[in-house]
């Protein structure tokens, strides 16, 4: 019986596959990143998947205000040697591993050989062991920001109705397809009046997108203008938490089971956290 469970065991290792990496970005700031990727990674979390939310807004990363915990530890806390992966986690809701980026990323230029390899590895650890990780980044084009979103499989743009906000986005979609991204690209419409004029908006920048950049840009769903979003906000509470009947909830739970079917590795995707290394020398 034993050698029968040893044998299951390593079989259910060999099709283990490597953690799908969302990145949920957006050009424009203030569109609702942070809350998307806090309230997804809570639902996936309580789908049974084993997630990582990644919080690699080095500036005003505020996942920890929106979660309201404090962490001590950071991601440069590893780069420097001090902690390993494991010691740098908050544990949230369901098992949900919460890592705060701080400015650590954005030292990589500096680190030496070793160092790298370190980090490579200790992340790599992460990738093996989960389902998914989902990466909140900061707003606009800089070159973190576009080095995680190429490095993923899958990279969320979030716009609102706001022209400015539209325009963004699609700077953003232009920069990927500009770098002949190989993940998936979708589109969020957070804070509209309707489902329908969310579906519209996506529906004009797919057609721009596929007639000026030759880009797919798949409709990843509508979050429609929700007070207690806002509420939940200033409750320090996630949303789909704080308020598990309301239209935001409903939105995101939505969208986290659309992903989730949808979850799916880059065949070139050798290894992402590599190529966020490389793309910063
Ligand atoms: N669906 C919604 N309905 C109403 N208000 C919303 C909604 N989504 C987000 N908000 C409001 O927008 C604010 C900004 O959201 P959030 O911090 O998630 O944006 P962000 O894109 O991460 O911002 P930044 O670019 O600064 O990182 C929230 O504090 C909340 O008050
Ligand atoms: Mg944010």
């Amino acid at each position: 019986m034993r050698n029968e469970t040893l044998h299951l065991n390593r079989m259910m290792e060999a099709c283990k596959r490597p953690a799908s990496v969302l990145a949920i970005a957006s050009g424009k700031g203030g569109v609702g990143k942070t809350n998307i990727a806090a309230n997804l990674a809570i639902c996936l979390a309580a789908s049974g998947k084993k997630v990582v939310l990644f919080d690699a807004d080095m500036s005003l990363g505020n996942l920890d205000v929106i979660m309201n915990f404090t962490s001590k530890y950071n991601i440069s806390h590893v780069l420097n040697g001090q902690r390993s992966i494991e010691e740098v986690i908050h544990v949230g809701p369901d098992g949900l591993e919460i890592i705060c980026g701080a400015s650590g990323i954005e030292g990589l230029a500096e680190l030496g050989e070793f160092q790298r390899r370190r980090l490579i590895s200790e992340l790599t650890k992460l990738q093996d062991q989960n389902d998914a990780i989902i990466i909140d980044t900061a707003a606009g084009i800089s070159k973190s920001v576009v080095g995680f979103c190429l490095a993923a499989d899958h990279t969320l743009v979030v716009t609102t109705p706001e022209a400015t906000a539209i325009t963004d986005a699609y700077a953003m979609i232009k920069v990927l397809a500009g770098h002949s991204f190989a993940g998936r690209i979708s589109l969020l419409v957070n804070m509209a009046e309707s489902i329908a004029t969310g579906r519209k908006i996506h529906q004009q920048i797919a057609s721009v997108a596929r007639r000026f950049l030759n880009a797919e840009v798949d409709c990843a769903g509508v979050i429609v203008w929700d007070e207690r979003l806002r509420r939940s906000v200033r409750m320090r509470k996630p949303v789909v938490l704080a308020y598990p009947n309301s239209r935001a909830t409903c939105s995101i739970v939505a969208l986290a089971a659309k992903l989730s079917k949808g979850m799916a590795v880059r065949a070139d995707n050798e290894g992402f956290l590599r190529k966020i290394v490389n793309w910063f020398f």
